[in-house]
């Protein structure tokens, strides 16, 4: 055959690497990290093999084992010791993330990265305190009770001084209250805190892939769902004007959650922006490549970093994944 195009000639071992597109480096993760401050003992989290809610005082234990695959960055999650209807555990001085953040900043060199959220605070456990009308003649209430925007607002702004009070790099608001990023900006600067970063969870899905994490950090609302605040999975013009709200506001890292399902719009935001842009692989996407290795049908390993290396290719620059340590260390090994 006189064949001129011969796409395989690239494909012979010594030269893969020149040719190859895409790279995956430990420094390119985060390593999600959950702080409970109800138990003295490491818990294993049943749907997500391999995870476990720490102790406070074995955070920083924890966090030297992350830092030692190379993975330089963690994203801290708390469950607190009690919850309330408006989640004030979240923002207090000796609240578990604050605790955690003050250990970890002051024992190791980790980046620190929080969760300011309220859905892990409060005993409905939705992302933020309720509205408190109740519609007349409706007959089940609850289904017309959702999360009070404005009032959030406040909650998150005192949640991520907190934070970067106690030594918080980097704060990560995901409840998808509207004009959450420009809230904590001010907040922020105002407490003399111009130097800590936000990564806005700019667009993130109304998903059920969230389902093992709701597990992890006992986060699930105690009723209904979350569509009121976070995005509907139909839409991706949509994500993309979340997304430049949040750049206006001053977002320094855009977000997009979950990873897999929605690598559109990881694309989509990567060629809109400027930004560094985050995606987060997130725990059913973990909890389902587990299942189907345990069950002998695919190559964890193998999956995983597949997984990782197509959320790069689609345009993150970071990727907050529970494979990161794993990851990393077969990075580590095959160099
Ligand atoms: C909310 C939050 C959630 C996740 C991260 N932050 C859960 C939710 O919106 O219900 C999910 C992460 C995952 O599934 O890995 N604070």
């Amino acid at each position: 055959m006189d064949l001129t195009h011969r796409p395989r000639r690239l494909r012979r071992d010594r030269v893969r690497g020149l040719v190859r597109e895409t790279s995956l480096e430990p420094t390119d993760l985060v390593a999600p990290v959950f702080v409970d401050a109800t138990t003295d003992e490491r818990v294993p989290i049943e749907s997500m093999p391999g995870h476990e809610r720490v102790p406070p005082d074995d955070v920083v234990a924890r966090v030297e084992e992350v830092l030692e695959t190379g993975v330089e960055a963690v994203m801290l999650f708390g469950i607190p010791e009690s919850k309330d209807a408006d989640g004030t555990r979240a923002w207090v001085e000796d609240g578990v993330i604050q605790d955690a953040t003050r250990r970890i900043a002051a024992e190791t060199d980790a980046y620190v990265i929080t969760d300011v959220c309220l859905c892990e605070y409060t005993d409905h456990g939705h992302c933020g305190p309720l509205e408190d009308h109740l519609e007349e003649g409706v007959a089940d209430h609850d289904a017309t009770l959702t999360v009070d925007n404005d009032a959030t607002l406040e909650a998150l702004e005192r949640i991520a001084v907190s934070h970067a009070k106690a030594g918080a790099d980097m704060v990560a608001p995901s409840g998808m209250m509207d004009g959450m990023v420009a809230a904590i900006r001010t907040a922020l600067d105002g407490a003399g805190h111009e130097h800590v970063a936000i990564t806005s969870y700019a667009a993130k899905y109304e998903s059920a892939f969230y389902g093992p994490f709701r597990d992890a950090a006992d986060g699930a609302p105690a009723f209904g769902d979350r569509r009121h605040y976070q995005m509907d999975p139909a839409n991706a013009r949509e994500a993309i004007r979340e997304v430049r709200l949040d750049v206006e506001q001053g977002a320094d890292v855009l977000m997009i959650k979950p990873a897999l399902s929605y690598l559109d719009v990881v694309r989509e935001v990567r060629r809109e922006f400027d930004h560094p842009v985050a995606a987060y692989n997130v725990s059913g996407e973990y909890a389902m490549l587990h299942a189907a290795a345990e069950k002998g049908w695919l190559d964890l390993e193998e999956v995983a970093l597949e997984s990782l290396l197509s959320i790069k290719r689609a345009g993150a620059d970071l990727i907050v994944t529970y494979f990161a340590e794993d990851v990393a260390a077969r990075l580590a090994a095959s160099r």
